[in-house]
Order: C-alpha cells, then structure tokens, then sequence
C-alpha cells in the first residue's frame, strides 16, 4: 500500500505539472449544471499522449459521470493498448474554494484500479484543487485497498 504525498505544484516533476494544466483546461468545458462542481482530468499515455476528461452530468442524476473516468475511457477510445502512466485531477467549487486537492469518487478508484489491472502496470495520481497544493499517489492502491478484481469472474 502507498501512501498519500502531500506536495506543491512547484515541486512536482514538469510532465506532472503539464498534465495538471492538461486537465485544469477541461473546468471550462465541464458540464454541471446541477451541481455546479467542476471536475477536469488527464491520462498520460506511455506514447506521451495526453487525453482529457470532464464530468457530464444529466438531469436523471445516477447519469452523471465523473471527469476522471471520461477521460480513462476517452484514453482507451483514443489509445486503445496504451498504457497509462499518470492520471491528473483538478476540482473546482466556484461557490467555495477548494483550498484542498479532493479525492476521487469510489466508483472512480475502482475504474482506476481495473485500467491498471489491465494494463498490469501502475497509473500515478495527481490531484489538485484551487490551490497550489497537490496530492501524488504512486497508485490506486491507497485510495482502494482490497480491490475487487475480474479474476474471480467467469469459470
Ligand atoms: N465528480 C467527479 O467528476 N469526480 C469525482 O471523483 C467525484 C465527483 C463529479 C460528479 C458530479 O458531476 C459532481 O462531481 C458532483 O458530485
């Protein structure tokens, strides 16, 4: 199991940073005209290629998907047999401002927890909110311990 790092954005590695600018450009396109809470994401592929994410909501609630699992299943759409090496997420709340990073969702970390699976290879997690301040995850293992898995399924 990993642990959470508490970091800044300025002591981040660049291809972090860039990533999280990646998904912070998704808040503006983020569809949520029912909560109001804007979620952008970003999967960086191991061929360097980045794809984005953004929540969705509907008027029939249980729809509404979050930013970070559009933009994992927009990287399989786009980059079908790429591994993903890092996945950045930024939350904004314009009615109170996230001075924290916030955490995934656990359908989220269960849909994380499967793409590395299947992958077999590690996703690294960044997370910010509307500060500087950024939590890294080396995998989903922290956020989902005792993951349930595809292998019990089937014969
Ligand atoms: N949301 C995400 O996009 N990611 C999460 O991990 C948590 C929640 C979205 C779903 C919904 O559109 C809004 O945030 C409020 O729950």
């Amino acid at each position: 199991m990993t642990q959470i790092i508490k970091t800044n954005l300025s002591d981040i590695e660049p291809y972090a940073a860039s990533l999280l600018e990646e998904a912070s450009k998704m808040l503006s396109i983020a569809y949520a005209p029912y909560s109001n809470f804007l979620v952008g994401a970003a999967a960086l592929m191991e061929d360097g290629s980045i794809h984005h994410g953004c929540n969705q909501e509907n008027a029939s609630y249980p729809l509404c998907i979050c930013g970070e699992r559009v933009a994992l299943y927009n990287s399989h759409v786009n980059a079908p047999g790429q591994k993903v090496i890092a996945l950045a997420i930024i939350a904004k709340n314009p009615a109170k401002r996230l001075l924290t990073p916030v955490s995934p969702c656990g359908a989220c970390r269960q849909v994380i927890a499967e793409f590395e699976q299947k992958q077999s290879a590690p996703i690294e997690i960044f997370l910010q909110g509307e500060s500087d301040e950024v939590f890294y995850l080396k995998d989903s293992s922290t956020l989902l311990p005792y993951q349930f898995s595809g292998n019990v399924l089937g014969k």
